[in-house]
């Protein structure tokens, strides 16, 4: 049964830390697919649309993401991911679980390719763009020991009611704000 880890938050260390790359053969071990089990219950709990395993403190290189969205972006679990292509430049208003109550603007690439494995060992390929490749990108530099309050201007806390909607909706991995402008607009 999957169980939910506890978040770590910025100052410990474990989140400063580049994250070691995985042995395709620790696939095999249960403890884990119990890990990749326990970050996705831990991701939907908390609720978040990412979670990179140095946030349950395991200084690995895998992390898990799930917009459900119509667009099928997730669920994803990607071992050892690397980008492959990188284009772009857009703004990006982020979030994180490790930086609970906080957001911030900063520069995002438009359009990553992410390869990588699933929890199989078969080989992944990921095209993400928006919300999505932003996602990808955050996770990523938790795995590189960076959060995204390193790059980002006007970190504040989210006051406004709108604001803090979107950070119980989903803990705005990635961008809880566009999610939420986006109802806005549906609801107007
Ligand atoms: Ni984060």
């Amino acid at each position: 049964m999957p169980y939910i880890r506890e978040i770590i938050k910025d100052g410990h260390p474990t989140l400063r830390k580049v994250a070691k790359k995985v042995d395709l053969r620790e696939l095999n071990d249960p403890m884990f697919q119990q890990l990749i089990d326990d970050m996705f219950e831990t991701m939907y709990h908390a609720p978040g649309i990412g979670l990179a395993a140095p946030q349950v403190n395991v200084s690995k290189r895998l992390f898990v993401v799930d917009l459900d969205d119509e667009e099928g972006h997730g669920p994803y679990v990607v071992v050892n991911p690397k980008f492959t292509t990188i284009e772009g430049e857009i703004d990006s208003i982020e979030g994180c679980l490790s930086v609970p109550g906080m957001i911030g603007d900063l520069k995002r690439h438009e359009r990553v390719v992410c390869s990588g494995f699933d929890r199989d060992g078969k080989k992944i390929e990921l095209v993400g763009t928006g919300l999505f490749g932003r996602c990808l990108q955050h996770e990523m530099d938790h795995l590189d020991g960076i959060l995204y309050t390193d790059k980002a201007q006007n970190i504040r806390a989210a006051v406004t009611d709108e604001e803090k909607a979107a950070l119980a909706e989903v803990e705005a991995e990635g961008a809880a704000l566009e999610r939420n402008a986006e109802v806005a607009t549906a609801s107007a």
